[in-house]
C-alpha cells in the first residue's frame, strides 16, 4: 500500500480536488486498490463540510464526482502517510510544524511539468477553478509515475 494525504488550507477547494482527480487517474491506471488516499486540511474551520461548490462543478464537468467532508490533518498523519502533497508553501511550512514523521511532505507541483508555476494557487481567493483543476490534473499524472515505479 501506498498512502497519499492532499494538504490544503481549508480542504475545502484544492486539496478535496486534488484527492478526488488522483483517485480518478488511479482507478484509469488500475492502481487504486494498491492506494490509500485522502485530504486534510491545515485550519479547522470548514471540518465537516463538503467541498466548495467551485470544486465540486469542475470535477462535475470532467466526470468527478466526491463526497469529501473536510477533516483537518492530526500529527498522527505525518506517520502514517508515505506522501503528504501540499499545494503551496505556507502549507508546507503549516504542516511541518506539526512535527517530523516518516511522510514525504512535497510539493503538489513538483509532479508537474517543469514550465508550470510552483505553487497550487488558492481558487477560494482567485476563483479559478478552471486553472486549479488543470494542475492538479497534470501533478496528479506525474505523482502516479512515480508511485507506478514505487509499486513495480
Ligand atoms: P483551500 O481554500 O485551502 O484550497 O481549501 C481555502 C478555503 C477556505 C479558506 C481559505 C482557503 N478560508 O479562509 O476559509
Amino acid at each position: 500500500m501506498v498512502k497519499v494525504l492532499f494538504v490544503c488550507l481549508g480542504n475545502i477547494c484544492r486539496s478535496p480536488m486534488a484527492e478526488a482527480v488522483f483517485r480518478h487517474h488511479a482507478v484509469q491506471h488500475g492502481i487504486a486498490d494498491q492506494l490509500e488516499i485522502d485530504s486534510a486540511g491545515t485550519g479547522h474551520w470548514h471540518v465537516g463540510n463538503l467541498p466548495h461548490n467551485g470544486t465540486l462543478s469542475v470535477l462535475a464537468s470532467n466526470g468527478i464526482l466526491t463526497n469529501h467532508r473536510a477533516r483537518q490533518i492530526h500529527p498522527r498523519d505525518l506517520n502514517h502517510y508515505d506522501y503528504i502533497i501540499v499545494m503551496d508553501r505556507d502549507n508546507k511550512r503549516d504542516v511541518e510544524l506539526l512535527g517530523l514523521g516518516a511522510a514525504d511532505v512535497r510539493l503538489m507541483m513538483e509532479f508537474g511539468p517543469d514550465s508550470g508555476p510552483d505553487e497550487v494557487p488558492d481558487p477560494y481567493y482567485t476563483g479559478e477553478f478552471g486553472l486549479v483543476f488543470e494542475l492538479v490534473e497534470a501533478a496528479s499524472l506525474g505523482l502516479i509515475t512515480e508511485i507506478k515505479q514505487r509499486l513495480a
